[in-house]
């Protein structure tokens, strides 16, 4: 994949089209997506949801798509898979995403976007799509062989991007070769056949990522992450059996105290204070009152979303109905781009 330019260009990039966003709202179609894996917890609250919300609300086209296909590039098992989405869509719902504003839809009730993986495989060679750095990091954690569907993955997610002619992504760092790839595969295609389809930008988070409360990176599979859906109690026993020290004196240095910082850091994006200031305050009452804090912070802050989730859990023929909306919609404007697509090709008989 060609390096289109370092990350600071990407970042100076998407600083400017974030200043544009409240200029001209009309020009943009964002696309983004989670793998329904499980839970979302706070740290994709405050990464990247809360954003989504923002840019919902200032008139940005807004589309997020459920990458069930996704889950079993580095698995071999949808167990769950129909739980996990219904309650992914519930945590969107309950975090503000309004489904009359924001697209919301499964890969795998749309075949017209997965047809489009057809020509834009022919677009991209072995070389690139073993080159990227990304595909190699999840091949290696997964412990699997290498599948072609996990290989191909990013090709699939220019699929996803393209087919509603996205032309923002906010994306994390390790998204960015996927983005370059979308780019690419666009731009052959356009160059091959017609101009068919934008050239994306990747939308870098400002946001603080969140650790998780033992320091390390908030994972589903470390359990170390606060779920929105967890109750008040499961967030309290979670954060009690975080790993801290036995100092007494708070104080905010993630390099020397990971899991004390971690609970500052926590608490901070819940509370608006610093962690030093939260670090000053709790002085030298040690980690159980900072925990007995950080406990109530979170629960605090998540008190409304949970109830909003809760009046959700109890209508699911409603939450059925949003995705079935939107799954028809999404359908709509893939049956367009495809056409388009193969018109382009000269596939019209
Ligand atoms: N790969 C993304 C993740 O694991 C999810 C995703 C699927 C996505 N398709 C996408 C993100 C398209 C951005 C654009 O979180």
């Amino acid at each position: 994949m060609p390096n289109e330019g370092s990350f600071a260009e990407s970042l100076k990039r998407s600083d400017e089209i974030r200043a544009d966003f409240d200029v001209h709202p009309d020009r943009y179609v964002m696309l983004t997506g989670d793998r329904p894996t499980g839970r979302l917890h706070i740290g994709h609250y405050f990464g990247t949801l809360a954003e989504r919300v923002e840019l919902q609300n200032r008139g940005i086209k807004t589309n997020i798509v459920i990458a069930d296909y996704q889950v079993i590039t580095d698995r071999d098992t949808t167990e769950h898979i129909a739980d996990n989405v219904i309650n992914l869509v519930i945590d969107y719902l309950a975090c503000g995403i309004d489904p009359e504003k924001t697209l919301i839809f499964t890969h795998s009730a749309v075949p017209e976007l997965n047809q489009l993986m057809l020509p834009f495989l022919s677009l991209v060679s072995e070389a690139e799509l073993l080159r990227n750095p990304t595909v190699k990091a999840e091949q290696e954690a997964s412990g699997h062989a290498l599948t072609g569907l996990l290989l191909t993955y990013p090709v699939h997610q220019a699929c996803d991007i393209l087919f509603c002619k996205g032309n923002v992504v906010p994306v994390g760092k390790d998204q960015l070769p996927h983005i370059e790839l979308t780019r690419l595969i666009a731009r052959r295609f356009n160059e091959r056949y017609a101009d068919v389809f934008p050239e994306p930008e990747g939308i870098l988070s400002d946001a603080i990522e969140v650790p998780g409360l033992d320091g390390r990176k908030m994972s589903k599979s470390y359990g170390n992450g606060i779920l929105l859906s967890a109750t008040p109690e499961e967030t309290a026993k979670l954060i009690r059996k975080s790993p801290t020290d036995s100092e007494r004196t708070i104080t905010f240095d993630p390099e020397s105290r990971p899991g004390v910082s971690a609970l500052l850091t926590t608490a901070s994006l819940c509370c608006g204070k610093t962690p030093e200031q939260i670090a000053d305050e709790i002085g030298d009452k040690g980690c159980g009152a900072l925990k007995e804090f950080v406990t109530d912070t979170v629960n605090d802050y998540l008190a409304p979303i949970r109830a909003r989730r809760r009046e959700l859990e109890e209508d699911l023929p409603r939450i059925h109905d949003i995705l079935a909306e939107g799954n028809a919609k999404a359908r709509e404007i893939a049956v367009t781009t495809l056409d388009e697509v193969r018109s382009a090709m000269g596939m019209v008989y």
